[in-house]
């Protein structure tokens, strides 16, 4: 992709990759403390979760905080399993209020989610996020593993969207 032309579909940069990285770090070593010594499930969202996973599963050093193993088959059996389930964005709310209720039928130990960033204005569902990366505007945003008709994905920095490009 030509990255002039995706400069100017970019209205200005809300987390440069530097930031990302920072609280993704934050993030992953409270989740790592909060579940020290237990077995962790990681459930993504993919596939724009996928970064954000990387960089929790493996980011901040794995001393004692028990196994982290990355789920990619929901029909895996939870019960009695400590779940945190991991998006990059939460926007209605809806796909995580489902999948929150489907996961916890399955007598899990516990469910929690994990998000790099919430859009609060644009919630329908109750949705009860644990870990928060963000809170955000409601507008719509790219880049660092969220696209648009799948571009702007890869940028390295989080955006906002320019209206001219969607509208
Ligand atoms: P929800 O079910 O409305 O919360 O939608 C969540 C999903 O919509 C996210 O996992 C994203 O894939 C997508 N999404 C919502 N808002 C944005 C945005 O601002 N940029 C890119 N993708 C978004
Ligand atoms: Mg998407």
């Amino acid at each position: 992709m030509d990255s002039a032309h995706v400069e100017n579909d970019l209205v200005n940069v809300l987390f440069t990759e530097a930031q990302i990285q920072q609280r993704l770090q934050e993030m992953a070593q409270e989740i790592e403390r909060d579940y020290e010594g237990e077995e962790l499930l990681i459930v993504g969202i993919l596939r724009g979760a996928v970064m954000v996973m990387a960089v929790s599963s493996y980011g901040s050093g794995t001393k004692s905080s028990g196994v982290v193993r990355i789920l990619k088959d929901l029909d895996t059996d939870i019960s009695g399993r400590h779940v945190v389930i991991v998006d990059e964005i939460i926007d209605t709310g809806l796909t995580l209020s489902w999948l929150t209720s489907n996961l916890s039928s399955r007598n899990p130990a516990s469910v929690q989610i994990a998000t790099l960033l919430r859009k609060p204005e644009a919630l329908q569902m109750p949705v009860d996020v644990k870990y928060v990366g963000w809170d955000i505007p409601n507008e719509f945003v790219v880049g660092y593993g969220l696209d648009y008709r799948e571009k702007y994905r890869n940028l390295r920095d989080i955006g906002t969207l320019a209206p001219h490009v969607y509208s």
